[in-house]
């Protein structure tokens, strides 16, 4: 398999082509089940996503999924991902709160929420577009180096980068999670197609790696090289890539050698 690359200038330009995957998504079904990343990356073309659907984009039909969500947080935490987007994507774009399946910072019982996150996410009909980014040392949602490729929805304790990474993000909370839940790498890779952002030289090295390296757990990005519908979608910062001739260069990814591992 293969990883389609679409390289750009620059952050606003990665933002409107995620705008336009989703666009396309929505236009081609309008009742699509669109799995929305949180994070840093993607909150431009969340913005953007308003503006269309005040201009007459209807998203009324369509789901929206959680990615991921950190454990431990009072549900009410501005901190919450279920928070996040529900205050920079579901109400900007007028939206209704049901429309979107969450999971929850505070389940008692997480092997039991994951497996009906699980069923709920089959009850849906899967998921049509999975939005991603990606971390510093190539996480997908939370999943951290060494998770197993077959890996499910489940309970997973967040890396020393990715708590460091997220810190500045927080508005309440004094502390990022150590834990976390997120929809494994086999959840993922059951979307229909895939579009991962990344922007910014902090990322090049992870990008660099997946583009060129193996295809191991070590590298958790990597996994979408299994994914016939995956697409990344980054700036020039993120490309670190001396051939790059802007504004806009499309291109498929070398195959990756597969190793035997994840
Ligand atoms: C968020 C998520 C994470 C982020 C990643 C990049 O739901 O699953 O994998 O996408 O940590 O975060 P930013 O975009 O803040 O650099």
């Amino acid at each position: 398999m293969t990883i389609n690359l679409y390289v750009t200038d620059h952050h606003g330009l990665v933002a409107e082509a995620l705008v336009a995957r989703v666009r396309d998504a929505i236009l081609t079904k309008p009742d699509a089940v669109i799995g929305l990343a949180t994070g840093r990356t993607p909150m431009l073309a969340y913005q953007l996503l308003g503006q269309e659907a005040r201009a007459g984009l209807d998203l009324t039909r369509a789901r929206f999924v959680m990615l991921d969500e950190y454990l431990g947080l009072d549900p009410s935490s501005p901190d919450s991902y279920a928070n996040v987007l529900r205050e920079n994507f579901i109400r900007p774009l007028g939206l209704d709160d049901e429309q979107m399946l969450t999971l929850r910072t505070d389940a008692a019982d997480v092997v039991a929420e994951a497996a009906e996150y699980e069923q709920s996410l089959n009850a849906l009909g899967g998921v049509d577009l999975q939005i991603l980014g990606v971390g510093r040392n190539g996480h997908i949602g939370f999943n951290e180096p060494g998770s197993p490729f077959d890996s499910c929805t489940r309970r997973v304790r967040l890396a020393d980068m990715t708590r460091l990474d997220n810190a500045p993000t927080l508005v309440y909370e004094t502390a990022v999670p150590e834990h976390a839940i997120t929809q494994g790498i086999a959840t993922i890779l059951r979307a229909r197609r895939i579009a991962v952002v990344a922007t910014g030289a902090s990322k090049a090295t992870a990008i660099a790696r997946c583009l060129t390296g193996e295809v191991s757990s070590d590298l958790p990005i990597s996994a979408l090289h299994r994914h016939p519908q995956c697409e990344l979608i980054i700036d020039r910062a993120a490309s670190n890539d001396p051939d790059f001739s802007g504004p806009i260069m499309r291109r498929t990814s070398a195959h990756a050698p597969v190793s035997a591992r994840g």
